[in-house]
């Protein structure tokens, strides 16, 4: 039986509601998530959970994972260890001499030219849509999903960073998220920097996750829907605002730091898409 990966792709499990106990389901492929959060407060574990929902489609080809990890390759390492990505990247070039880079490519640089050439694919896609007048890329093992997974985006965004490769990064940012939520890709970016003033790329995203925040956190910057979530309990990680929730909180389901290998991911289980009436 072939499977329907786009509604695999479509959303995923993060955890649990704390008032109901319910599973609390993110959506997923047509959006683009941000993910907040103070230092120890559970982005990298909402990362964690992402890839191990995925693990199945991923396992299977039918989900692509682009990882960048802005703090040198610290956070993401384990999960490129074991299997989850197809490309890593994490400022490898940079410091090299060249006649576009006389005194060595910036660090920043070596992201701005990961994005711009997958946003370059990702407008193959588009092309490929628009000629044949469809509105939905049908995900399959040829033409899989992708996430582009960005941690400690603000890293990249310091003030001492070029502008003009700033502007590189928030245009191919930019890009993706206004232009690529129909052709199977997802962009995930992750940082501790809440405000738009900080991370200039956060307007474009649809969906946001909050962890605990030392100021409210207004995701009306993300979202548009004017929610402005208070801060969590100081000292409780892995607890979440999501935006499609309104106030309620949700706590993410816990991950390793390692996670198991992929081979042979088994599927999370039958009900990972419930039937539409019972949702
Ligand atoms: N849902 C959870 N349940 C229990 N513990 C959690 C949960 N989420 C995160 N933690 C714990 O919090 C610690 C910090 O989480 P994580 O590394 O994801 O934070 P972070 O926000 O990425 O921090 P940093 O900004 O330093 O990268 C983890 O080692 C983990 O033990
Ligand atoms: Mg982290």
């Amino acid at each position: 039986m072939s499977e329907n990966w786009n509604q695999y792709f479509s959303r995923i499990r993060l955890g649990r509601w704390t008032d109901n106990n319910a599973v609390c389901w993110m959506p997923f492929h047509g959006f683009h998530i941000f993910v907040g959060g103070e230092t120890g407060y559970g982005k990298s574990n909402t990362e964690r959970v992402i890839l191990s929902e995925l693990s199945y489609g991923i396992d299977q080809g039918a989900v692509e994972v682009i990882g960048l990890d802005a703090q040198l390759g610290v956070e993401l390492q384990p999960v490129q260890d074991a299997g989850y990505l197809k490309e890593f990247y994490c400022g490898d070039g940079a410091g090299i001499k060249s006649d576009e880079w006389p005194e060595g490519k910036p660090y920043e640089a070596t992201f701005a030219e990961a994005l711009e050439q997958h946003l370059e694919q990702g407008m193959d896609r588009t092309k490929h849509m628009r000629r044949r007048g469809i509105n939905e890329w049908k995900i399959t093992k040829t033409d899989p999903g992708r996430v582009i997974l960005l941690d400690e985006a603000g890293q990249l965004f310091r003030p001492n960073v070029d502008p003009k490769i700033k502007k590189r990064l928030i245009t191919a940012v930019d890009t993706f998220t206004y232009q690529m939520r129909k052709c199977g890709y997802v962009f995930v970016a992750c940082t501790q920097q809440p405000n738009l003033k900080d991370i200039p790329i956060r307007h474009g995203f649809t969906f946001g996750i909050a962890h605990h925040q030392g100021t409210p956190l207004g995701y009306q910057q993300v979202t548009k829907l004017q929610l402005d979530f208070p801060p969590l309990p100081l000292g409780v990680q892995g607890l979440a605002y999501i935006t499609s929730g309104g106030k309620r909180v949700a706590r993410s389901q816990y991950m390793p730091t390692v996670l198991p290998k992929l081979r042979g991911a088994r599927q999370v289980n039958e009900s990972r898409i419930p039937a539409i009436a019972a949702s």
